[in-house]
């Protein structure tokens, strides 16, 4: 054998070993990995210690593969690892191509990969694939002069006059949305904060090495991305103003635009399609962070045959913030009649957690478990967040001194920022929540001995059980897994009823979103079901084991899971 094809055949044998094969990616009816997948997203500086550096790390991840496998987590999405100067907590990346040294290092990723996939838990990253950290060196060689060879890379442009930007498009982190740069006189785009620099994406050199970063991941064993900022990912090619929507301003004191011009542009559907030719190579899975305004954009983000994001998060039903029935059903059909398969998701580090949004400050751990109940009975994919399976609350910061997000320093104290909702994962009753031995870099909740992960595991009706239980439910219950969904009771404006229903079986949901308890009697009439009875298979409340669908007494807040006979 000649020395490349020995080199070809052992790089082979190091790939399979880390990279998803097609025969683990579709079960036995066909169905893609990660339809039954459940995903959990990891804030990499706030999940596990294990140096005692008061940030957490790759190898604390590694020390909690099996508490997420207990808990039923299929897949992990790890936040931002990369270099960065942490101006955006990892958001700026300054190094595609490497782990950042307060997380650990490469070695740790691909242990981490290695382990995952013995333990059946694939890992995803971040692909910021908008803007890089000003502190990349792409942009330090762009930034340099207007003939350097990386310029175009980014976007450029003459100022409307001395001390004037090129137009009137703001930031979404407050004030305009470019800055000028000395050394060559010209203002740059920056959607974000002013050292998260925009790609230049009509640029097919962007386009090259930008993809090629993702196959390298593949190859180290990445089973997919979560694709960041995807909406803002091209402006219009002619810089045109934005409209000023009224007087009134924004949390930040800047004119409310109708950002035409810096977002949403059609171009951009062209990359995910490419962008999903690659990872389709690798088995590999896309979710989107897809702000959208309606279900026609959403609907765009699958592709119009299901060839660009294969999950675009739906972060309308996110929005919802109240416990509406009639709002949540609106939300569920519009999904369901997109054609693409649902994605369901409650909070992430950029938005409040439920406990805070949907809690009453009295039932707010009932209120966790219906909303679990919620998202992870639906037809769909669900993304959960570190910590809502214990029922964390946000804890903001307290004093303007104490922010840590760019967001709220800048937007203080109309704009607190996303602290509150990122802080250490709590594991024990013990000292820092057993997250460190020494200061974690944001503050522990108050409330940890009581909601952590080792005194909830001890108690039979906490949220993390129920979560668990929940979980395995929906991992063995073929119904829950692939039956198509049908809304009953549309008319009760108290409680969310709906079925799900594959090959003559069907499953009942229940959820009760007021504080009484409801007698509810369920019509089955649109559904696949016809039977009197139901067997409960899960319940947060204690219910009977069998019930008469007729009359099915929910406590309040209370969610009940039963399926016909
Ligand atoms: C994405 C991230 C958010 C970040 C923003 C700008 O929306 O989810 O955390 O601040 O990009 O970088
Ligand atoms: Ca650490």
């Amino acid at each position: 054998m000649c020395k490349y094809t020995l080199a070809f055949a052992i790089s082979l044998v190091l790939l399979s070993s880390t990279v998803w094969a097609q025969k683990d990616a579709v079960d036995a009816e066909g169905h893609p990995w990660w339809k039954h997948a459940v995903f959990y997203e990891i804030y990499p500086r706030s999940f596990a210690d294990s140096n005692n550096d008061g940030i957490g790390d790759l190898p604390g991840i590694n020390s909690k593969l099996d508490y997420l496998h207990w808990l039923g987590a299929d897949a992990i999405w790890i936040a931002p690892m990369f270099p960065s100067p942490q101006v955006d907590w990892g958001y700026d990346v300054s190094d595609f191509y490497n782990v950042n040294p307060d997380y650990g290092t490469l070695k740790d990723m691909d242990e981490l990969l290695a382990q995952g996939k013995k333990k059946d838990i694939r890992v995803l990253l971040d692909f910021v694939m908008t803007y890089t950290s000003d502190q990349n060196k792409w942009f330090q060689e762009a930034k340099s002069s207007k003939t350097n060879p990386k310029r175009d890379w980014f976007i450029w442009h003459d100022g409307k006059g001395a001390g004037q930007p090129p137009n009137n498009w703001t930031s979404n982190f407050g004030g305009s949305a470019w800055k000028y740069s000395p050394e060559t006189s010209q203002w740059y785009y920056h959607y974000f904060y002013p050292p998260q620099p925009n790609l230049n994406w009509r640029n097919p050199e962007v386009e090259k090495n930008m993809f090629d970063v993702t196959r390298w991941w593949y190859k180290r064993g990445v089973a997919g991305f979560r694709l960041d900022a995807v909406d803002v990912m091209y402006v219009d090619a002619q810089l045109k103003d934005n409209p000023v929507v009224g007087t009134e301003k924004n949390a930040f004191g800047d004119p409310v635009e109708n950002e035409i011009n810096d977002k949403n542009q059609p171009e951009l559907h062209g990359v995910l399609q490419r962008l999903r030719k690659v990872a389709d190579e690798y088995n590999a899975v896309l979710i989107g962070e897809t702000w959208t305004s309606d279900i026609d954009q959403l609907k765009a983000y699958y592709g119009a045959h299901n060839d660009e994001v294969n999950m675009p998060m739906n972060f309308m039903f996110a929005n919802v913030n109240k416990l509406s029935p009639p709002d949540f059903r609106k939300q569920i059909q519009w999904v369901e009649g997109s054609g693409g398969w649902p994605v369901y998701v409650l909070s992430n580090h950029d938005i409040r957690r439920v406990y805070d949004r949907y809690g009453d400050g009295q039932h707010n751990d009932q209120i966790a478990k219906l909303m679990a109940s919620l998202y992870l009975t639906l037809r769909g994919t669900a993304v959960m967040y570190y910590g809502e399976e214990i029922g964390m609350e946000n804890n903001d910061p307290k004093r303007p001194e104490d922010v840590k997000d760019s967001m709220g320093k800048v937007g203080w104290p109309t704009q607190k920022g996303r602290d509150g909702e990122r802080t250490p994962m709590q594991w024990t009753a013990e000292t820092n929540a057993g997250f460190s031995t020494v200061a974690p870099w944001l503050p522990v909740d108050e409330r940890y001995k009581t909601y952590n992960v080792e005194s909830e595991k001890r108690d039979a009706n906490s949220i993390l059980n129920y979560y668990h239980q929940l979980l395995s439910l929906r991992h063995t219950n073929q119904v829950l897994l692939d039956g198509k969904y049908t809304a009953l009771n549309e008319s009760d404006s108290n409680v969310l009823s709906y079925a799900r229903s594959y090959k003559g079986k069907s499953v009942l949901v229940v959820l009760n979103m007021s504080d009484t308890t409801r007698k509810v009697s369920l019509n089955l009439a649109s559904s696949d079901a016809h039977t009197k009875k139901a067997a409960t298979l899960l319940a947060s409340f204690p219910a009977a084991s069998q019930v008469d669908i007729g009359e099915i007494s929910v406590a309040p807040f209370g969610a009940w899971i039963g399926e016909t006979e």
